[in-house]
């Protein structure tokens, strides 16, 4: 190497005369002079440092994944050569500061690393959980939740997150349904790009801000029997229409980076799926941005019997696009001499440490590698009050009402006696959910803390756990011991049930059910809880159920049970306080499932939109439906009670025809008929009747959220155009199609009305 040329092109790297700071909103802007600085870097980087930029390796203040057998002065040694791009769970202003010193005072190319870390629903202070919060259906508090998380995350020196998952899923067997927004692939693309966009921000350079990566590229969701890193099978047009979409609307949000997945589909372990990563998100969705495997993801690629060492496993993974190794250790050993021996070219990895630059350069830390690790900004930043009122905020809007018998709800303040019963029910962590990054154990506001908060000193509340669920210390590693014997708490619940006016009930799961590789063959309430409800139930039936969970239950018995269900997912932070704002009508509920909710768990995967089917159902044997029960499931998607009742008027088209690049309009008038003021998610949903390939017997394609008061209404209109009628055609690509069309709008995804009109091209 001319060492003239390294002086240069080091200046280029460090001094401010060629600063960088993005302007560009997502990365799919480039910016040639970015672009051109990337170019001088690579023409001085050796095959071994290309490698080093593809290589990420884990830190040891978290554990999210098995790490590997590395010790730490091998990779001391490494981060000192510039044998490492990025690092994950690495956090803290210090500690980030001195891995990145490492780095800056030894490489020869002082090339800064990447800090990533998995802040899936906040990072100090706790969000609800990612499918809770996307009951909310509020774009504008998502993706506030997800700005904040980014400005803890940020104080905190790390520059990106390993969110948003957008994997859609159908199964409630599955445990990771809880990180996503559920079942619709709309609603994931929508709520996805509002996590992007808070996450990053107008500008990722501005330090209150980080990097987003959509996951898992793709498939995860659709693992069979809901067994976490099963075999998916879909053919190209589900693969399109249900799975990717969210993932092409993440791309063209400009999203910094992707993950692959651990599971193979039709016969290809996603992370070697040229077809995905070059043929779909390089090529057709001409994304900039950069793959990174998921833990170990590339070394799996033996295991999946599809390489047969680590070697064929890098070449597999780099030729298919996979441009970072996290934790894998495969790149690291395989690249260079698949370059040395000509198997692959070495302008695959100029390729793959573009994106990675590219990145980097985008959050500015080329500029100042340290700028996101300040001491001090972490101080202020964590848990700032502010924060706490937004996530209470968006805890209240997440619950969702599922029954309401006699109107039992919201409870008076002056309610005399209140048994609150329940294993969950004084539980200041399991709120917490699973993926909690950073939060202080047992940090949550329980929800008994909430309703002694909430009453006045007139209430007694008689308080009795009842029963334990998750028994002993809980780690993301550590399979969970759940109470299935231990019943003698029930006696006691008994008493306080009896002596109380209204019950109060805390069941559903422990925090560590859900999430990764927490897959389940049942999904009724575990342990003894559903004997604690027997109990409880014989005595007073005057019960309100709080659920909280990661997951769709089978409440088909408790249903019969108690007057009124609360679905509170895992809240997060503010949870009891928030539970509190809407027992007692502090807040009138407004959440809407974004997940069917089966009867039982044989009826999973459970979604509405699915196909007619040549036998769509009707009472005969031979149709399309169950011998021993109904294919309906208990609350349909899209389904939410309020304290208050909204009546629709009849849909209004402006037109029964439309042509081209023309729109018509659908408008509808909405009334408040209840007592109190309001909100209502208005959905519309579409049905094309004949098309090349069989579409879904309805899709939701749009929706409004109005606040109405007490008999105040309101016209909500929609605009519906060729995109709101596009899907992967049999054309192979995304396009509306000429035919008839119903389009239903209502409450939820079953109490529709409906009009039709048609659409030529
Ligand atoms: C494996 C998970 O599948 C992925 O979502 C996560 O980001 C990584 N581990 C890193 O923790």
């Amino acid at each position: 190497m001319n060492i003239q040329y390294l002086k240069i092109a080091l200046c280029l790297v460090v001094t401010p005369v060629f600063q960088m700071t993005a302007q560009t909103k997502g990365i799919n802007d480039l910016d040639l002079v970015v672009e051109h600085k990337i170019d001088s870097i690579i023409e001085l980087m050796t095959v071994k440092e290309k490698v080093g930029q593809m290589v990420q390796y884990n830190g040891s203040f978290d554990v999210t994944g098995i790490p590997s057998d590395i010790d730490s002065k091998t990779k001391l040694e490494k981060l000192k050569n510039g044998e490492v791009g990025s690092m994950l769970n690495v956090l803290t202003a210090k500690a980030t500061r001195e891995a990145q010193q490492v780095v800056m005072e030894n490489s020869r190319l002082k090339i800064p690393l990447l800090f990533g870390y998995d802040v899936i629903h906040g990072y100090k202070t706790m969000f609800p959980v990612p499918l809770g919060e996307s009951a909310s259906w509020d774009l504008e508090a998502i993706q506030l939740s997800a700005s904040i998380a980014a400005k803890e995350t940020a104080a905190a020196g790390v520059h990106w997150t390993f969110a948003p998952m957008i994997d859609v899923s159908r199964d409630a067997r599955w445990g990771r349904i809880m990180e996503g927004a559920g079942e619709d692939p709309y609603l994931n693309s929508v709520i996805g790009v509002a996590r992007i966009n808070g996450f990053q921000g107008g500008n990722l350079d501005d330090i209150a801000t980080i990097a987003a990566c959509a996951k898992h590229f793709a498939g995860y969701g659709f693992a069979e029997a809901g067994r976490d890193y099963n075999t998916v099978n879909v053919g190209e047009s589900e693969l399109q229409n249900a799975i990717l979409m969210p993932f092409k609307a993440a791309s063209e949000a400009g999203v910094a980076t992707f993950m692959n997945s651990f599971n193979e589909i039709d016969g290809v372990p996603a992370t070697a799926s040229s077809h995905l990563q070059r043929d779909i998100l390089k090529g057709e969705w001409d994304y900039k941005g950069f793959m990174v495997s998921d833990w170990g993801s590339i070394a799996e690629l033996i295991p999946h019997g599809f390489a047969k060492d680590k070697m064929q496993a890098g070449e597999l993974a780099v030729v298919a696009g996979s441009d970072m190794d996290m934790e894998g250790r495969v790149y690291e050993e395989a690249l260079e001499p698949l370059v040395s021996q000509s198997k692959i070219d070495e302008t695959l990895l100029d390729a793959a440490v573009r994106r990675i630059l590219r990145v980097k350069f985008h959050l500015g830390l080329f500029e100042d590698p340290y700028k996101y690790s300040d001491a001090k900004r972490e101080k202020e930043v964590l848990l700032a009050p502010e924060h706490l009122v937004a996530a209470r905020d968006i805890a209240r809007k997440s619950i969702v009402l599922l029954k309401n018998e006699n109107e039992v709800l919201p409870l008076k303040k002056d309610v005399k006696s209140i048994a609150v019963i329940g294993p969950l029910a004084d539980d200041k962590d399991s709120p917490l959910g699973n993926w909690r990054a950073q939060a202080n154990k047992n940090s949550a506001v329980s929800v008994l803390e909430g309703i002694k908060k909430a009453v006045g000193s007139a209430t007694t509340i008689n308080y009795a756990k009842g029963a334990d669920l998750g028994m002993g210390e809980r780690s993301f590693l550590m399979p969970l011991k759940i109470n299935e014997a231990d019943k003698s708490g029930l006696t006691e619940a008994v008493e306080a049930a009896e002596n109380s006016e209204v019950v109060v009930m805390v069941l559903g799961e422990d925090a560590f059910q859900t999430g990764e590789g927490r897959s389940q063959t049942g999904i009724k309430l575990r342990g003894v809880q559903q004997d604690l409800l027997d109990a409880v139930s014989e005595i007073n039936s005057n019960i309100v159920l709080i659920l909280m969970n990661g997951r769709p239950l089978d409440l088909s018995k408790p249903n019969e049970q108690v007057s009124a269900i609360l679905e509170t997912w895992f809240l997060g932070s503010e949870a009891g306080n928030a539970i509190a704002d809407v027992l007692f009508g502090a807040y009138n509920p407004s959440g809407k499932l974004p997940v069917s909710f089966p009867r039982n768990v044989g009826q999973e995967p459970l979604y509405y939109n699915q196909k007619n089917t040549g036998r769509p159902f009707s009472d005969m044997v031979t149709y399309s439906g169950y011998q021993d029960g109904s294919r309906e499931g208990l609350f349909p998607f899209g389904y939410g009670l309020s304290y208050t009742t909204f009546e629709y008027g009849k849909l209004q088209l402006s037109a029964e025809e439309f042509s081209g690049d023309a729109t018509i309009e659908l408008s509808v008038e909405v009334t408040n008929t209840g007592k109190v003021a309001g909100k209502e998610t208005i959905q519309l949903y579409i049905h094309d009747l004949f098309a090349s390939r069989t579409r879904p017997v309805k899709e939701l394609r749009d929706f409004r959220q109005i606040t109405l008061e007490p008999g105040a209404s309101k016209t909500v209109n929609f605009t519906i155009s060729p995109k709101t009628l596009e899907f992967y055609t049999a054309n192979k690509m995304w396009e509306a199609e000429a035919g008839e069309f119903e389009v239903m709008v209502g409450s939820n995804s079953v109490d529709l009305q409906k009009v039709t009109f048609q659409y030529k091209n």
